[in-house]
């Protein structure tokens, strides 16, 4: 049989196809785009995500014998706020993750209701991107939209339920609502309330691995499949990138480098730092797990390569950051294109080089640039390992990871060996594995990751190496708190 894997990402949908043996068959990558109404405001039009995907699996499916096709699954961006209507029409333009626009009402949660609370009805705190802050900023600006919301979707959610009709989620996804007890798996009443919602409102709840129910008859018409193609409830793109980088099963790290950087430590048992610097989150195998979270990652390499340098060629860039400059550079960049989630919640904080002088070139820059990301990942790291965390090794996976230099840097700034595995597709290859434990080929998410997942490459650390690192890390920690009051006066 044939499993399709979603990756409904913030640039783009990329799909797979998979054999009933965990081998891809095709890749289809569909491109939307990102809207900024504002500076610092994300939004994405929920159509685009529909007309895409189903393009994209006719793409993918073309030439396959699509009678074949058992069953879907989808990882998606997490945190967007979808809202439908009473015709289940979309109301607004979903607000995405690394939306920054709720900062008053992330104070108000925070601080007006208060952490502690908060934390112990959902296990997390507010961080602007989270789902609730975006329904107290509709509530206020926009009350008549507000009035009209008969259902609450994530942005998976919306792609599963255009496929089922059915209104779901999944526990790893809704974590991120901040509207989930995340320990009881169940929706979080207190929040509801504060948020002005209802649990009417709210998609039903399944495990990752659960069936939702089928494809919707006329779906499976445009698309040539069978009625009988099983939609998986799917995960949150982390959580589903870790099921696809096996990184399952207590203590096993992965780190994703797309859009967003995370650093994902999944764990058999429930657990919550003290100051909620990391989110704790439900996982897509049935567990929990623990994440931080940098807003932008390859997107900062991404702006620095394409919009600064005006260059494609990111392999040639890189070929002239000399070994030898390796955890020596003085030129430090703060990645904060986006304001910062992990571990600073920061809406405020801004993209920063700091340290040049003139005999600095452009590799410094771009070198800086991807030593600043692996810094902030490190940042989580360490409030990980603040937890008495031993962790020696971490899976990588996303765009980012494609570049052995960078794979490097990080297998150096973190002090981890860093595994690469034979499929990068991270949060498709897991949607599409979760899809499978659907459609009941495996009992569990485990054992179908222990069988698929096979690691290729493994950069160590090189002790001379991640020494010069630690201290360039060490040098890194004290620029953000030395201009962190800055970012709201230069910003206005
Ligand atoms: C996770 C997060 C991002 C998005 C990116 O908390 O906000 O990683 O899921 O798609």
């Amino acid at each position: 049989m044939l499993y399709i894997g979603i990756d409904l990402g913030t640039s783009a949908v990329k799909l797979l196809l998979m054999d009933g043996e965990g081998k891809i068959l095709n890749v289809v990558s569909r491109e939307y785009p990102l809207i900024f109404p504002h500076p610092g405001w994300s939004e994405q039009d929920p159509d685009a995500w529909i007309r895409e995907t189903m393009t994209g699996i006719l793409q993918l499916t073309e030439g396959f014998d699509k009678s074949q096709v058992a069953g879907i699954g989808a990882g998606g961006q997490m945190h967007g706020l979808v809202v439908l209507d009473e015709n289940d029409q979309v109301i607004r333009p979903a607000i995405l993750w690394n939306d920054g626009r709720t900062s008053a009402e992330v104070d108000y949660i925070n601080s007006g209701i208060g952490k502690d609370k908060v934390s112990a009805w959902t296990a997390n705190i507010a961080f602007a991107g989270f789902t609730a802050p975006k329904l107290l900023w509709m509530r206020k600006n926009e009350p008549d939209k507000f009035a009209r919301i008969r259902k609450i979707m994530l942005p998976k959610d919306y792609v599963n339920y255009r496929l089922s009709g059915v209104h779901c989620t999944d526990y790893s996804d809704a974590s991120g609502m901040l509207l989930l007890d995340v320990k009881n798996k169940c929706w979080a009443k207190e929040m509801l309330d504060i948020c002005g919602v209802t649990e009417e409102q709210m998609p039903k709840l399944y495990e990752s691995y659960e069936p939702v129910g089928k494809i919707l008859p006329e779906v499976a018409e445009k698309l040539g499949l069978s009625e009988d193609v099983i939609i998986a409830a799917g995960a949150g793109d982390n959580a589903a990138a870790a099921v696809g980088t096996g990184t399952v099963g207590e203590g096993a790290c992965n780190i994703s480098l797309g859009t967003s950087g995370t650093i994902f430590i999944s764990s058999e048992k429930f657990g919550v730092d003290e100051n909620n610097a990391l989110h704790s989150f439900a996982h897509a195998d049935g567990n929990y797990h623990l994440m931080g979270v940098v807003l932008s990652a390859a997107s900062c390499n991404k702006w620095w390569m394409e919009d600064i340098l005006k260059t494609g060629n990111f392999s040639e860039e890189q070929a002239d950051i000399l070994p030898e400059k390796l955890g020596r550079n003085h030129v430090f960049f703060l990645p904060y294109l986006m304001g910062e989630r992990s571990p600073i919640n920061d809406t405020n904080a801004r993209g920063t080089f700091i340290g040049m002088s003139m005999d600095n070139t452009r590799a410094d820059l771009t070198q800086a640039v991807l030593e600043g990301v692996a810094f902030a990942i490190r940042d989580s790291l360490e409030v990980a390992r603040g937890l008495g965390i031993d962790i020696r090794k971490s899976r990588i996976c996303g765009g980012g990871a494609k570049s052995p230099l960078w794979r490097k840097i990080f297998a150096n700034v973190c002090n981890l060996e860093i595994e690469s595995i034979a499929a990068e597709e991270g949060p498709g290859y897991g949607g599409a594995m979760l899809a499978m434990v659907a459609c009941g080929e495996y009992p569990d998410v485990k054992t179908i990751a222990d069988k698929f997942v096979r690691v290729t490459k493994t950069e160590k650390p090189d002790p001379e190496l991640a020494a010069l690192y630690e201290d360039r890390y060490q040098r890194f920690r004290e620029i953000y708190p030395s201009v962190k009051d800055l970012f709201p006066k230069l910003i206005g």
